[in-house]
């Protein structure tokens, strides 16, 4: 079936119509037009595999990782870096008419598209280790990705080699974290099992977990190998780091978004949600006048803890529940916001519209919830401008950064 390509979808996929109906084709440009195997088929569209490109784009380009093909991991590999950021601004620019913004947005691009990633996690399927094909729940088993520092990459393949000689049945998948001293490994299984502790693996192993996700408090911690403490440096800061806490994916990127935050600061008072092992928190309190991070993960409120400066303070809570306490008894000039994919919990919305704060930093990397947020709070808030920042090169996300200001 012959489809022109005339849109682009919230998640990166060339969007045509066939019939009136609308097709999604992954790994396609707008103005292509393709012959297309369809896959999916439901009563409202279809989704399609490109077969031939007949009219290409004249940004198509030969993608740099040997597994992209097949990989579900990557979007834009296939188109050149400058188009792949357009496109992605064009995503953002359609979604954020939504909530009636159509002025320009400022753009930061990565300086680099690959071996940017200081954590991947690989999942571990019948010997293999590696990211989900794309479209199915098969593992294609990698020896590296192009995406992640290339210390993460000499490790993967340490742990490969480990891996064919203890053959586990419960292991999940195996995650690697390149802090400044070393990467850091752990091993996530789905069951209590033995688990081998081998010269090959040097001393990266941090930690060997039993559970479903990493990044949360349902982890259970079964043992810790190394407890050397680990750290990594962002903007002359060193932090600690552990598996348990988030830390931003791409330094060079997380580096340029928070100065940017940080260069509005100055004399002001300032809550930070969402604030993580509080390196932002830490930033912040060097221009701000007071910081408070609100954070619900006790690991990572403890690293914050550690970072603690006399003008800094951590809460932890849920944002829901603590920020309208903290509100009720003093005024604070602004709000950084940086919640996790699903968004803010309406209550914690509520809490600032309620309240006396002049300004918001929100920071997101879902669109779809990031609109919903800012429909709230539109009721409320202007948008003031709205920068974008490349944390993720080569997929369909970007990290958003909106500024919003009190409509008085
Ligand atoms: C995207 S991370 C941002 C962390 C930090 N601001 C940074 O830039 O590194 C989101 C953080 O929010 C925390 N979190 C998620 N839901 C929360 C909630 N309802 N209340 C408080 N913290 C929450 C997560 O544990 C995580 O540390």
């Amino acid at each position: 079936m012959q489809v022109e390509i005339i849109d682009i979808s919230y998640d990166g996929c060339g969007v045509g119509r066939v019939d009136g109906k609308v097709v999604f084709v992954p790994r396609t440009d707008i103005g292509e037009i393709v012959d297309v195997q369809i896959v999916k088929e439901n009563s409202k569209f279809s989704t399609g595999k490109v077969v031939k490109v007949l009219k290409k784009s004249k940004s198509r380009c030969e993608s740099k990782c040997p597994y992209f093909d097949e990989c579900g991991g990557c979007d834009f590999q296939f188109l050149d870096y400058g188009r792949e950021i357009e496109l992605k601004t064009k995503i953002l620019e359609n979604e954020l008419k939504k909530v009636n913004f159509f002025e320009k947005i400022a753009v930061f691009p990565a300086k680099t598209r690959f071996n940017y990633r200081n954590k991947i996690k690989l999942t571990y399927v019948d010997d293999k280790l590696g990211y989900l094909k794309s479209q199915s729940k098969k593992v294609i088993d990698i020896d590296f990705c192009p995406l992640a520092e290339s210390e993460i990459n000499d490790a993967i393949m340490v742990i490969k080699k480990y891996l064919k000689k203890y053959k586990y049945q419960n292991l999940k998948s195996v995650t690697f974290r390149k802090s400044d001293e070393s990467v850091l490994i752990s091993f996530l299984f789905s069951q209590k099992e033995k688990f081998f502790y081998d010269e090959i693996l040097g001393d990266f192993v941090v930690g060997v977990f039993v559970g479903d996700v990493l990044e949360s408090n349902k982890t259970v911690l079964t043992s810790i190998f190394h407890q050397k403490e680990c750290h990594k440096t962002i903007l002359c800061k060193k932090i600690p780091v552990d598996f348990a806490s988030f830390f931003q994916v791409n330094d060079e990127v997380a580096s340029c978004l928070y100065q940017t935050i940080i260069k509005n600061v100055a004399g002001k008072k300032v809550v930070n949600a969402y604030s993580g092992q509080g390196a932002l928190s830490l930033l912040l309190a060097e221009k701000a006048t007071k910081v408070v991070g609100i954070e619900v993960q006790k690991s990572s409120h403890l690293i914050a803890e550690k970072l603690k400066t006399s003008n800094m303070k951590n809460i932890n809570g849920l944002v829901e529940k603590e920020l309208s306490k903290l509100l009720k008894n003093e005024n604070y000039d602004i709000i950084v916001l940086a919640p996790a994919r699903a968004g803010c919990e309406k209550s914690g919305i509520d809490a600032i519209k309620n309240a006396q704060i002049k300004e918001i930093f929100y920071i997101s990397c879902n669109f779809s919830t990031l609109i919903r947020d800012l429909k709230l709070l539109c009721e409320k808030y202007k948008i003031k401008s709205v920068q974008v920042f490349d944390m993720f090169p080569s997929t369909a996300n970007l990290e958003v950064l909106v500024s919003l200001e009190k409509i008085i």
